[in-house]
């Protein structure tokens, strides 16, 4: 993105966190940005952006996000940030809640790709980022639902960025390691009663949530994402947090099975 072009931006989820300071970024850069919430008339003052223009948008309603589209005009950035964090035991899972976390991280996500793409291409400039999870990368209990999302998402933008780089629409995926923002307050957690995981699944979300809040700020985070969309030929992946250069390099050296042992005593666990 030339720094002196002004671009419309689009940002999902910009009440809070990671959303709200990649708005805040790209405003200070004299960028036309369109944030999203499911209720932008109840935002407090502080969580709003001065300049953003918040409209609503519920990901899990694909009759919300039909009116978000119809409404849109044309969109340069799209940052796909908005979404959910999930926790419990595979086996415990909610189907209905797996469904709603797929529909929010993922499918909400996806239908606005398409929906920008076209445009982007006739213009012959875009960029999309995905906001993705570190936890995409790495193997982890108590997760898989969240981390298939974010590895949905990557594999979505991984491979449409070779059908649309040719025409300067090029789509990213952010990986966020820890990062202090409210998403552990509001994470759902799934755990029978009675269930044999209750021990480690108590452990390791004390840790995880203890691991969060020692993270990084949203704003490092959107001091990445906006380098991403700014570079004249974006990268497939960035990621920010949790000393990402150096765990991506162990990851490469260290066979899978030893990578497992080594989270696992991180967290506390015995595998
Ligand atoms: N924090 C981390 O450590 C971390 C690490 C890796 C990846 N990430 C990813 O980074 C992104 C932002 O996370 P965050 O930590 O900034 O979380 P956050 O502070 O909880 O913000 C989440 C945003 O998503 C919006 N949202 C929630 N449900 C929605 C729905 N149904 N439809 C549309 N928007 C919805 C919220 O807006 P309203 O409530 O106003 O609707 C809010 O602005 C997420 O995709 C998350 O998975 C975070």
């Amino acid at each position: 993105m030339s720094t002196n072009a002004t671009r419309t931006v689009v940002i999902t989820g910009a009440s809070s966190g990671i959303g709200k300071a990649t708005a805040a970024a790209f405003a200070a850069r004299g960028h036309k940005v369109i944030g999203t919430s499911r209720n932008p008339d109840s935002l407090a003052p502080a969580d709003r952006v001065p300049g953003v223009d918040y409209r609503a948008l519920d990901l899990t309603d694909r009759a919300s996000v039909a009116r978000f589209v119809g409404d849109l005009g044309a969109v340069d950035v799209l940052i796909n940030n908005a979404g959910e964090s999930q926790a419990g035991p595979l086996a415990e899972l909610p189907g209905d809640a797996v469904e709603r976390l797929f529909q929010l991280n993922v499918f909400g996500a996806i239908a606005l790709t398409q929906a920008v793409l076209p445009g982007m291409r006739e213009r012959g400039y875009g960029r999309v980022v995905m906001v993705g999870s570190m936890l995409g990368s790495f193997p982890m209990p108590y997760r898989s639902s969240y981390v298939a999302t974010k590895a949905a998402l990557r594999g979505f933008a991984t491979l449409a960025r070779f059908e649309e780089s040719p025409f300067g629409v090029w789509i990213t995926t952010i990986e966020p390691g820890q990062i202090d923002t409210g998403l552990r307050e509001r994470r759902t957690k799934y755990l029978d009663e009675g269930s044999p995981h209750t021990t480690d699944f108590t452990n390791f979300m004390a840790k995880l949530d203890q691991k969060q809040g020692e993270g990084i700020t949203p704003e490092k985070v959107a001091k990445t994402i906006v380098a991403a969309a700014e570079a004249e030929r974006p990268g497939p992946l960035y990621a920010v947090g949790s000393n990402a250069p150096l765990m991506f390099l162990v990851r490469r050296l260290l066979p899978r099975t030893v990578m497992e042992k080594l989270i696992a005593a991180s967290y506390g666990l015995k595998r």
